[in-house]
């Protein structure tokens, strides 16, 4: 069954129309207007990794378009505790539901996920491997930012190495074109085998451990929390914690469109002063999750979103 494990799933086409379907279905998710394009089918989301946006984002996108969700809850809840496996867990959830959300800590879980389901299996994060949704959501905050997606300088911050939203931005950036920068300590460097498939596919890879020395040329930067769980060694952990701090004052000096992107959530890596710049973008990117998410469920379950969706929807 069709699902999205990796970038790899979308063509620059296809994320493009998805994009713009995200883009025609704002008002459905800021809740001015009521479109029930998913009635009637269910989401299953299976979150074996705390989630705040990314569950919630997805329970969102599915209500505001009618539809429904069952949740997995706290996997010490579960049968999980009990031994159940993974593909026996799929087997019973995909007879319940339309479509299934996934997050897990084990890198290729989506994927194995989907190779055993017949429903649709949308990755919310295996491991340090992929995230491909916020990939989608990223994509969608970047273009409403710049009006394109094309030829931008973009710097990617931070813990490069276990952060799987960072894995699959690059990617989808390197295809339309942007300008990637590296900025991490040299222990959190991007894995090699991203950058060789960077390089592959034409891109010139900048890698620096110079966060501050990169503002002044981005018209992206993208800053990442240090995932401390994903850490064999707490030692390890001690030695890269608060490498990077953005201010405010650290700004000085960029362009006046440039914008500050963040998954979510930080812990020390964007000050609370950076909030109230015109460079602050992380708060509207995780709103954009609600659309994304709700385009990205209608391409899955083959809804097409209309072209004009004032005219079919009821205005609240
Ligand atoms: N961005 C993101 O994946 O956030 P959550 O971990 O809260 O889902």
């Amino acid at each position: 069954m069709p699902g999205l494990i990796t970038m790899d799933d979308l063509t620059n086409d296809e994320i493009i129309s998805i994009l713009d379907d995200a883009e025609k279905l704002l008002p459905v998710a800021k809740g001015e207007l009521y479109l029930p394009l998913l009635q009637g089918r269910i989401l299953g989301n299976l979150f074996f990794e705390p989630s705040t946006r990314t569950r919630m984002s997805f329970e969102t996108a599915m209500k505001r378009l009618g539809g429904d969700v069952v949740n997995l809850g706290d996997v010490k809840t579960s049968s999980v505790v009990k031994g159940e496996t993974l593909f026996d867990t799929i087997q019973m959830v995909d007879g319940y539901t339309d479509i299934i959300a996934m997050r897990h800590p084990r890198q290729g879980a989506a994927q194995y996920a989907c190779d055993s389901a017949r429903v649709p299996i949308l990755n919310g994060g295996d491991g340090a491997g992929h995230h491909p949704t916020q990939t989608m959501l990223d994509l969608f905050t970047i273009r409403q930012a710049h009006g394109t997606l094309e030829g931008l300088n973009v710097v990617l911050a931070g813990d490069l190495r276990y952060g799987r939203t960072v894995h699959s931005l690059s990617h989808a950036l390197v295809r339309f074109g942007c300008n990637v920068t590296f900025a991490s300590p040299d222990s959190l460097r991007m894995p090699e085998e991203i950058v060789a498939d960077l390089k592959a596919h034409g891109a010139e890879v900048v890698e620096t451990d110079d966060l501050l020395g990169q503002i002044g040329n981005a018209d992206v930067i993208y800053m990442t929390r240090i995932q401390k769980e994903r850490f064999p060694d707490e030692d390890e952990y001690a030695k890269v914690a608060g490498a990077y701090k953005l201010q405010a004052s650290d700004l000085d000096g960029a362009k006046a469109d440039m914008i500050i992107m963040h998954p979510l959530p930080r812990v020390d890596e964007i000050h609370p002063s950076v909030d109230s710049t015109r460079h602050a973008r992380y708060f509207e990117q995780a709103f954009n999750g609600v659309v994304a998410r709700m385009a990205l469920m209608c391409w899955l379950l083959g809804v097409k979103v209309p072209e004009d969706v004032t005219k079919e929807g009821v205005v609240l």
